[in-house]
Formats: structure tokens, sequence, C-alpha cells
């Protein structure tokens, strides 16, 4: 069985509840980093721990931590990111909803130690209920003096609020989420100054992901010198990932980084392979931004090693043959899906969502769409292939915030790697498709 430090407790009954959490050790880490440590000590533990940050971009937390300006008399702030609209991402969900006093910790925990009065945890909108949750743990944890005034008779005082989204794929992007959070439209910012200078209100803020936060409370229990012994190389501990596709188990798995990916898909221990008994044709490895991989990449380097659940591992070979761990939505697909439907979707959901400050993004998500609705209703010739191209990267690193990049490099990745399945539609535009089922399973008035 693989380790598990964030998930140890997920299924005992009652453990979303202070008393339960509390039984199982919650919240002795917080009150060893009140006690007996100092916010310094705290920083360099999470250096020592090589945690990186869970909600994509994999950077330091320790070295994010330490570059938060502490300017005297303004107030800092710790902003948990829990917006999580990447499409095949759903761990922080699974987090909230089963531990939410994980999370808690966690925040409580990592404001001590940025030094911050005042945290939010800002939640997408279709989270409604897990905000619910999270309000409740809060309520307990007010009431047991687990936030508030003179936590632990430490003489650290902490409030966190719970702060909900509209619905908006861009307000997970740390800035526009602070433009939100301060009652903004959710426009990314032009950076720097980053959020660790200039943030919330204008303040040093730290903006970090749901996984990243609730993984300071075992690093604080166990020392980060032990949590970097699990894991492998730079990718240190466990991490979640969702799950979803053509599976015969999808969920929330946590893994130890290093696993490699064949024994993620195939093992009964995880997502227990292809159902049906079908063929795997690819694999999207860190939601729905990032490259899609066909079998043979997925599984094994361009060199012929073992693929391994890892940042370096899953990004090796560039994005010639490699991809990226994102934020750990795994979405696996059998051999009956169609590349060119699935990266239409995907299109439809960027374009929906692109906030419309930067003009590659807000018009080339457009045009990358109806391209694809082209290929699908077989209006599509061989040049608009190389159309796509050229406008995925007109889009490619042109933009204020990454949206761009994630719709970008879907695109990019399927002509790649599935161009031929691009010239069949255009060659044999009804062989391969069956455009009234495909309108009628989504819903769609027919073109
Ligand atoms: C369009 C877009 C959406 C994002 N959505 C999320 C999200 O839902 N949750 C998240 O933690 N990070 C998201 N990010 C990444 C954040 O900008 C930021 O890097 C992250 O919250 C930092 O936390 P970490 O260091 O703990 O990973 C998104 C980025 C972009 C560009």
């Amino acid at each position: 069985m693989g380790r598990k430090i964030l998930l140890d407790h997920d299924n005992i009954p009652g453990i979303q509840s202070l008393n339960v959490y509390r039984e199982k050790g919650g919240y002795r880490a917080l009150e060893k980093v009140l006690k007996t440590m100092t916010p310094e000590q705290i920083v360099e533990e999470v250096k020592t721990s090589g945690l990186r940050g869970r909600g994509g971009a994999g950077f330091p937390t320790g070295m994010k931590w330490s570059f938060l300006a502490k300017p005297e008399g303004v107030p800092r702030y710790l902003v948990c990111n829990a917006d999580e609209s990447e499409p095949g991402t759903f761990k922080d969900r699974y987090l909230m909803e089963r531990i939410p006093h994980l999370l808690i910790e966690g925040m409580v925990a990592s404001a001590f130690a940025l030094g911050a009065r005042t945290s939010y945890i800002y939640i997408r909108g279709e989270y409604f209920y897990i905000a619910q949750i999270l309000e409740k743990a809060l309520e307990e944890a007010y009431e047991a003096g687990l936030l508030g005034k003179n936590i632990f008779n430490s003489g650290f005082d902490h409030d966190c609020y719970v702060q909900v989204g509209a619905g908006a794929y861009i307000c997970g992007e740390e800035t526009a989420l602070l433009e939100s959070l301060e009652g903004k439209r959710g426009n990314p910012r032009i950076k720097p100054p980053f959020p660790a200078v200039a943030g919330l209100y204008g303040c040093p803020t730290v903006v970090n992901n749901v996984e990243t936060i609730a993984a300071v409370v075992p690093i604080i229990n166990m020392g980060g010198a032990a949590y970097a012994a699990i894991g492998i190389g730079r990718s240190t501990g466990t991490k979640l990932i969702s799950a979803s596709g053509h599976i015969n188990k999808p969920g929330v798995y946590e893994i130890e980084l290093g696993l490699p990916v064949e024994e993620f898909i195939f093992s009964d221990e995880y997502c227990g392979g292809i159902r049906n008994g079908k063929k795997m044709k690819a694999v999207v490895a860190g939601g729905s931004s990032v490259p899609v991989l066909p079998t043979d990449l997925i599984l094994k380097t361009a060199a012929g090693e073992p693929r391994l659940m890892s940042y370096e591992s899953l990004a090796d070979g560039g994005f010639a043959t490699g991809t990226m761990l994102g934020s750990g939505g795994f979405i696996v697909m059998d051999e009956d899906t169609s590349i060119v439907k699935n990266l239409w979707t995907f299109s439809r959901f960027y374009h929906h969502e692109s906030c419309g400050q930067c003009s590659p993004c807000r018009e080339g998500t457009g045009w990358m769409e109806k391209i694809l609705h082209n290929f699908i209703v077989g209006h599509a010739k061989m040049k608009d292939i190389d159309l796509l191209w050229d406008i995925q990267k007109n889009i490619e690193g042109k933009t204020i915030c990454p949206l761009g990049d994630a719709a970008a490099w879907p695109v990019a990745s399927a002509i790649r790697h599935f161009r031929k399945e691009f010239e069949e539609y255009v060659n044999n535009p009804g062989s391969i498709r069956d455009v009234k089922h495909y309108y009628r399973i989504n819903n769609l008035a027919e073109a």
C-alpha cells in the first residue's frame, strides 16, 4: 500500500468534526508551532521538506514564503486558493469536504509562519456546500480557541474567513483571485509587483493551493527532512491525484511522488486499468491545460525509461515528448475517444473562461473553438490544421496570465501527437464521428 499522509484518516466516521479530528492527532502541529517554534523555523522546515506548490506550477513553497515582504506596520495576508476550476481536477474538493480541519490547521500554522493575522479561503461558487462545511469547521475552531485571540496561549491572534467566488476559472489565477476577493472583476494583474510584495489590498500576500497548505501539517508533525525522504528527487512528499476518464476506479488518490505511471493506471490499488477491457489511447496527466500524450509516451519517456508520477519525469523531453504534473488532474482516454472532439470541448471551455483582457487569448481561443468545430461537423480543410497550429503559437507566452498558455498547449500537443486524426476528419468526415449523437449528448443545437 502506498503511503498516505494527507488522506490517512479520510474514511474515519465523523472526521469532519473537530472532536474526531483531534482524537486522531489533529491540531498537534498547530500546538507545536505556537508553543515551540519561531516563524523563521517553520519557514526553514518547509524549505527542508522540499514541498512544491500543488496548485499547478510546482513552485517551492518555502522559497515563496521567504520572498514575503515584511514592511513595518503593514498587514500581511495568507490566501488559500480553493477555486479548483481546472477540468479534470477535483482533489481540493475531496480534501475540504472530508477533512476540513486539516486545511484550517494548515492555514493557522502557515499564517503564524508568515506573520499574517488574517487569512482567506477563496472557494469557487460551485463548491457552495463545501463553503458551508468549512464555515462549520471554522465555527468549531473558534469555539475551541484554535482561532481568534491568543491561540494556545501563545499571544498569536488569527482570523480566517471563507469567501465564495462566482464560478469563474480565471479567478483561480492568483492575481485575478485577489482582485475578486477585493470585490472587483477578476482580471489578472500585470506582474511585477508580485503578491509577495503587493497582493491583497496592496499588502504583502502569500497565495497557496489547498493541498499545499494542508501538507504543512504533516511537515510540522514529521519534520521537513522526513517529508523530503518521501518521493523522488526534487518531487518530495505525496500528491493528491484526481483520476477520471475511462478507468475502472475513478477517484482521488494520494500517491507517493515517483510512482510509475503504469502502476498508477493499471494496478488495483489505484485506477484498476481501462474499463470494458479497452486499450488506452491517451492521457492528460495534469488537468486540461497540460499537453496530452499518447500511450507510448505517457508510459515511457522518449529514452525508454518508465515514466514516473513526478514533476521531472512527466516533463522529461519538454513538450516534444513530455507533459506536466500540473494540478494532478489525470484524465485517461480509451481507444474509442476522439482526440479532436475532446480538444473541441476543452477549447470551448477556454474560450468561455478567457477574461478578455489580452487580445491573443480573447480572440485566439474563439478562433480555435470555431476551427475545431469545423473539424467536428466536416467543414474543415487540410490547411486548417496549420492555421490551428499558428493560432495557438500566437497565444502562447503572449498574455498577461497563463490562461492563454493553458488554452494553447492542449491544441499544440493534439496536433503534434495526433495529426493523423485531424487529417482523417478532413479526408473522411463521416467515418469517425457521429455528429448527431455528439450534439445530442452535449445538449447542443445542431449546426
Ligand atoms: C487560469 C488559471 C487558473 C488557476 N486556477 C488555480 C486553482 O484553481 N487553484 C490553484 O491552487 N491554483 C490555480 N492556479 C495557479 C495560481 O495562479 C497559483 O499559482 C497557485 O494558487 C499558487 O499556489 P501554490 O504555490 O500552492 O501552487 C491557476 C492559474 C491560472 C493561470
